[in-house]
């Protein structure tokens, strides 16, 4: 197992449209065991491949003490919008704010052995499944902000120097067991 560096938005990996996993051996075992471990490094809720700089379409997860991973999900949304939750993203550092996300959801895809995976999930797994399957599409949280929130992420995302940013997570991550974002709520 690794601990895989993420990738930081700037990065045109995470604007890109991960490609379906078609391979099932044991370089995609491999990757799921090493997003894994990472997530659990950094304490993240989620993390999707793209954000190790993998353009497929996998996701771990990692809450309320229940961890697991899909490969080439599809959502099927509730109509309903739960209350708005304060999300960050492990692609973003610093950042953090409510985010409009559905009610519930049910996530189908595959495990990697290709076995068939469908999890009804609500509230913090439903806000997951969808911040997760967001990256997949390229899609970022501040992507999902209205109004002032929105016009404050940009402009904190304009002015923030990411490549030092960067270096600070991996220098915190080297000193220090828990998370470098847990003050932020959910960080996926
Ligand atoms: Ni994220």
């Amino acid at each position: 197992m690794a601990i895989l560096s993420i990738r930081i938005i700037g990065d045109p990996v995470l604007r890109t449209v991960a490609e379906p996993v078609t391979e099932f051996g044991p370089e995609l075992a491999k990757l799921v065991s090493d997003m894994t471990e990472t997530m659990e490094d950094v304490d993240g809720a989620g993390l999707a491949a793209p954000q190790i700089g993998v353009s497929q379409r996998v996701f771990t997860y990692r809450i309320g003490g229940v961890e697991g991973h899909i490969i080439n999900p599809v959502l099927e949304n509730s109509e309903e919008f739960q209350p708005d939750e304060v999300e960050g993203c492990l692609s973003i550092p610093g950042l953090a704010f409510p985010v409009r996300r559905r009610q519930t959801t049910r996530a189908t895809g595959v495990d990697l052995n290709g076995n068939p995976v469908s999890i009804e999930a609500e509230g913090m797994l439903a806000r997951c499944f969808q911040h997760e399957t967001d990256h997949l599409d390229g899609i970022l949280f501040t992507d999902r902000l209205e109004g002032e929130d929105r016009k404050t992420a940009l402009r904190a995302i304009r002015a923030a120097n990411y490549h030092s940013v960067t270096e600070q997570t991996t220098a915190k991550r080297a000193t220090t067991v828990a998370s470098s974002f847990g003050s932020f709520g959910v960080a996926e």
